[in-house]
């Protein structure tokens, strides 16, 4: 592993993870994965993916001194690239050629909720802006706490997948260069809570975590998962001519 900052965040220093750190950072997220709830939520690398991932991606992990308290990373699998931009364009209409996954995502059951997966993200954001590259997160679609994290860094909700009984997927995709009509829609929206809304030219629709087959019609119709308020999805799209009439 190379240091890339030390004291990069709350005292916590920041490696790249490599090939030789392959049984360091699988018991690690192992040891997580076991102590889950909800199981499904962190679908497993198998040992070759770990590896690639490792040897050819941009994995990255937090350290509280010794120990190891959170991951993140950026595949590098091209193939996988060209296979999720495809879901995602038959989903959303959104064709960004290749869209490489985001994967890995993972903070100690006792460091959750101070922020840490929110600075992951932003590093990972960085390395993807400085590369030009799309990304995209494949959450589990119940998996409020990961769908949050993507969305507070502006990624959208812009692909759904049923895999099996009890896995179904959204895709979060931020776009080389970042999600810009996002981060508009979305201070739009702070305003019309604010009473603005006359002026306001966006189409709003909700729909419930989980809910796949009215997430594949608001996508299918051009909206965009945004937010989470509640136990709904905000999904927004641009009416015509803009957001400000
Ligand atoms: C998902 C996970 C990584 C989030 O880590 P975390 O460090 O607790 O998240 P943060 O504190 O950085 O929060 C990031 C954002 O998500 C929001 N968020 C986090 N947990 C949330 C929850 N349970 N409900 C709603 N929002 C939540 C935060 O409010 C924050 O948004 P903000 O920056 O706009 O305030 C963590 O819960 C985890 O490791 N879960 C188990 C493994 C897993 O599910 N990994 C994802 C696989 S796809």
């Amino acid at each position: 592993m190379k240091l890339i900052e030390r004291n990069a965040y709350r005292g916590y220093s920041l490696y790249l993870m490599e090939g030789s750190d392959f049984s360091y950072v699988k018991d690690f997220l192992d040891g997580q994965r076991e102590k889950l709830e909800r199981i499904e939520f962190f679908y497993p690398y198998t040992d070759k993916e770990l590896r690639n991932v490792l040897e050819e991606g941009y994995f990255v992990g937090l350290f509280d001194c010794e120990d190891m308290i959170a991951t993140f990373a950026i595949d590098g699998d091209e193939e996988y690239a060209g296979e999720l931009a495809r879901i995602v364009k038959s989903c959303s209409g959104v064709d960004v050629g290749k869209a490489y996954e985001s994967s890995g995502l993972m903070v100690d059951a006792s460091r959750r909720g101070e922020g840490v997966a929110g600075f992951l993200t932003d590093v990972i954001v960085r390395r993807a802006d400085s590369r030009s590259i799309a990304v995209c997160g494949v959450v589990h679609i119940e998996n409020i706490a990961s769908i949050a994290t993507f969305f507070s860094r502006g990624f959208e909700l812009s692909g759904v997948w049923h895999m099996s009984e009890g896995y179904d997927f959204v895709y979060l995709l931020r776009r080389a260069g970042g999600n810009a009509e996002n981060a508009a829609i979305k201070s739009t929206l702070l305003l019309q809570n604010n009473g603005d809304c006359d002026k306001i030219k966006i189409d709003t629709e909700y729909s419930s975590i989980g809910d796949l087959d009215r997430h594949r019609k608001l996508l299918d119709d051009g909206y965009r998962g945004i937010l989470i308020k509640g136990s709904r999805i905000v999904f927004a799209r641009e009416k015509k001519g803009g957001i400000y009439e």
